[in-house]
């Protein structure tokens, strides 16, 4: 059974064909992000007006690459929240035209979305329920129990900020450019994430909420303090070059004390609740200090940890598909 999904909360447009809830026949994307890295983030009534420019060419592409037609498909599956208001107005109107010619129109959450990007890989194996995952995206950072692909709690949440959204306004403070999480995790590798010792904000916490805003600030203060202007400019200039070394060190502390946050909490979860199964996923998802610190603790605790292929842990209509499958067979 094929779904169409459609993926346009943010600022992504993007359509995906899945067969059976896992095997992607065609996922296309296109990214704005070279349009509001100019403005240092995402402008929601320019990206409103892009995926109205982009949607059809995108469903086109996922049609021919699947080699199918629409009378292939048996429903569409369409992101309905949470995201930017005039951006999923357009994924939900070309969905609801595409319903017109009988299909029936599923509405998915776009983060429980995220969650189910680990049943897409191929690379991988399958994970299996019950499973803790934690989804940690620019918008959301929650730790979830899934019974199955659509029967979940959520056992925490960030009280504040979003995990995504601190390495984005991070990597502003550092004059990085956005998104910053993917820029930060590559400048770490070459910093020292001992050189400062940030916060790990309600780590010891018996809860299991997050809350970044704290670090963030932190983070602030200490460039501050510095005295320096962060850069990552190459130079002659003795001054400037403490200042690109430093910028290193800054970015992959801050990285350290995120990741340690979220290891720490979810492998706490995942004992408490004596659930084997842990996965990551949404866009932080892709870290790879992350990964390395997770895959080394589920390792020490027993656990299997499960992770999204690389494209698909940033947003991608893949997941909302796969969602969209199970949640139809409910019906
Ligand atoms: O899941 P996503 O594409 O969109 C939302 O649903 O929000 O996540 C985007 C977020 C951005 O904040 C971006 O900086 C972050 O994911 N991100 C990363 C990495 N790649 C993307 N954060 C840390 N390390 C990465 N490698
Ligand atoms: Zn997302």
């Amino acid at each position: 059974m094929n779904i169409l999904g459609i993926e346009t909360s943010c600022d992504e447009t993007s359509v995906a064909i899945v067969s059976n809830g896992k095997d992607v026949l065609s996922s296309v994307t296109n990214s704005q992000q070279a349009i509001h890295e100019k403005y240092g983030g995402v402008i929601p009534e320019l990206g409103a007006r892009k995926h109205i420019e982009n949607i059809g060419v995108v469903y086109k592409e996922a049609l021919d690459i699947a080699r199918l037609g629409l009378n292939d498909i048996a429903a569409i599956a369409v992101t309905t929240s949470p995201g930017l208001s005039p951006a999923l107005k357009t994924g939900i109107a070309f969905a609801m035209g595409l319903s017109q010619y009988g299909l029936p129109l599923i509405k998915v959450n776009h983060v429980i979305a995220h969650a189910y990007s680990l049943f897409l890989s191929q690379a991988y194996p399958n994970p299996d329920y019950p499973i803790i995952t934690l989804i940690v995206s620019g918008g959301h950072t929650q730790l979830v129990r899934f019974d199955s692909p659509i029967e979940f709690e959520i056992l925490g949440s960030t009280i504040d900020d979003a995990a995504g959204e601190c390495f984005d306004k991070v990597a502003r403070m550092l004059n990085l450019p956005y998104p910053g999480g993917p820029v930060i995790d590559k400048i770490s590798s070459l910093g020292d994430e001992k050189a400062i010792s940030f916060p790990r904000p309600m780590i010891e916490s018996n809860n299991f909420d997050f809350s970044f805003s704290g670090l963030k600030t932190a983070v602030l203060y200490h460039i501050r303090d510095t005295k320096l202007t962060p850069s990552l400019e190459e130079s002659n200039d003795p001054q400037k070059e403490i200042s690109r070394l430093t910028t290193y060190d800054i970015a992959a502390s801050f990285q350290e004390a995120v990741v340690d946050v979220l290891v720490d909490k979810t492998v706490r979860l995942a004992i408490k609740e004596s659930v084997r199964n842990i996965g990551i996923a949404g866009g932080v998802s892709a870290n790879s200090r992350l990964r390395e610190k997770m895959i080394r603790r589920a390792n020490e605790h027993n656990l299997d940890l499960f992770y999204p292929e690389l494209n698909y842990c940033t947003d991608n209509a893949a997941m909302v598909a796969g969602l969209g499958y199970h949640m139809l067979k409910q019906d």
